[in-house]
């Protein structure tokens, strides 16, 4: 069963506490002992999670912070860039916030990683707390200390590494989420289980249809075996310097989708699609069984895969492969599997590889 609380540690230091709630209401309990009543707070949000959710956070937080006020940018990817950011600046200066005040990101992936990196540049860093409402959020964006933006057609090109002071997940959220956002966030959901835990892997298996109905106390149970996973990775590597890069599992070749697409197809969905891409050559460096691959496409088709166009331009995929982040001395970190439940990091992953598994993945039926 679920703890109520996981705390994230830097060099044996707790930093920052994750608490599992059934509302908004407890975060009352974390304002208090933040001394919130001597801060301001800017909340920010995009407009669809204003809409469900704004209301109910202004009541717990107007009684409890010194002043508040909110930013609504338009939902979507194409708002997490440097332009809304400036706008968040001059908001914040309008309003005077120094130091001493927070800001609070109340939203998916989008809203966290663009109010993070807000509070981590705004004064050279002021505090922020996490209220992540899609599963994407609750289950990896939230955490970890990961921020940025999207820079022209480059994602997250721009960023900074700032450790949020909460995250304060609300899991009934997940209700007003719609069907292919959550199949979104069950791409990193499958994709953490892969790389780390293969009694989770089963454990998705035999619970997908209460998964997939959104039954609140497995999904609650889902949320916090994702956060276990990647409480070990970054606590491990809080910077990205080495074995956090297995997160990257699907990555290489989802972003590359993602980008090709348009950014039709959701995040996540790329990740379910680049993890079938990473798993098949697993398969054909023989490292990981037939029966092992297979049972992964099995396994992630039950939560949903994207369709990709049969005359995609696989060369055109496999260059932006090249741009991403996670290039190193011209060669490509590609995440790999030795078995389910352990991954690995690649550079033996060359442009044929990536071609086969993309006409590979094509090829499914899904
Ligand atoms: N920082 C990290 O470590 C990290 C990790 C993974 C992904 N990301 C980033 O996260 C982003 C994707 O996150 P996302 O999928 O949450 O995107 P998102 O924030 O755009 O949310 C997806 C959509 O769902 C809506 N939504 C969110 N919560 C809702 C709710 N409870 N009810 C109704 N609608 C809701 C939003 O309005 C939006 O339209 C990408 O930009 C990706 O780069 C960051």
């Amino acid at each position: 069963m679920t703890a109520e609380r996981l705390t994230i540690n830097m060099n044996n230091v707790p930093v920052y506490d994750i608490t599992y709630n059934d509302s908004f209401d407890n975060l009352k309990q974390f304002l208090e002992g933040y001394n919130a009543d001597k801060k301001k707070c800017l909340i920010v949000s995009d407009s669809r999670v204003a809409s469900h959710y704004m209301d109910a956070i202004l009541r717990v937080m107007e009684g409890n912070c010194k002043y508040v006020t909110t930013y609504i940018f338009p939902e979507g990817e194409a708002s997490k860039n440097l332009d809304v950011v400036r706008k968040i600046y001059e908001k914040l200066i309008l309003e005077k916030f120094d130091r001493n005040d927070f800001i609070a990101a109340l939203g998916g992936g989008v809203t966290g990683d663009m109010a993070g990196f807000t509070a981590a540049t705004f004064l050279r860093g002021i505090d922020f707390i996490q209220i992540p409402t899609s599963l994407l959020a609750d289950v990896d964006s939230s955490i970890g200390g990961k921020t940025g933006v999207d820079f022209d057609s480059y994602k997250n090109m721009v960023g900074a590494f700032h450790m949020p002071k909460h995250v304060y997940i609300n899991t009934n959220t997940i209700s007003t989420l719609d069907k292919a956002q959550f199949r979104s966030g069950m791409g990193e959901v499958t994709k953490s289980a892969l790389l780390r835990d293969a009694e989770f892997f089963d454990w998705l298996e035999e619970n997908s249809s209460r998964i997939n109905s959104f039954e609140p106390e497995v999904i609650k149970e889902m949320i916090y075996k994702c956060n276990l996973i990647k409480k070990d990775v970054v606590e491990k590597d809080p910077t990205e310097k080495g074995e956090r890069a297995l997160l990257n599992l699907g990555h290489t070749l989802g972003h590359a989708l993602e980008k090709y697409m348009e950014f039709k197809l959701l995040h996540g969905e790329c990740v379910s699609a680049g993890t079938i891409m990473a798993s098949f050559i697993s398969f054909r460096k023989g490292l990981i069984s037939q029966e092992d691959h297979e049972k992964i496409i099995k396994v992630l088709k039950l939560f949903g895969l994207p369709k990709v166009p049969a005359d995609i331009d696989i060369e055109r995929v496999i260059s932006y492969t090249k741009n991403d982040k996670k290039v190193q001395d011209g060669k490509v970190k590609f995440i790999l599997l030795r078995s389910i439940g352990e991954a690995f990091i690649s550079k033996e992953v060359n442009d044929e590889d990536m071609a086969e598994a993309m006409r590979y993945y094509i090829s499914l039926d899904t």
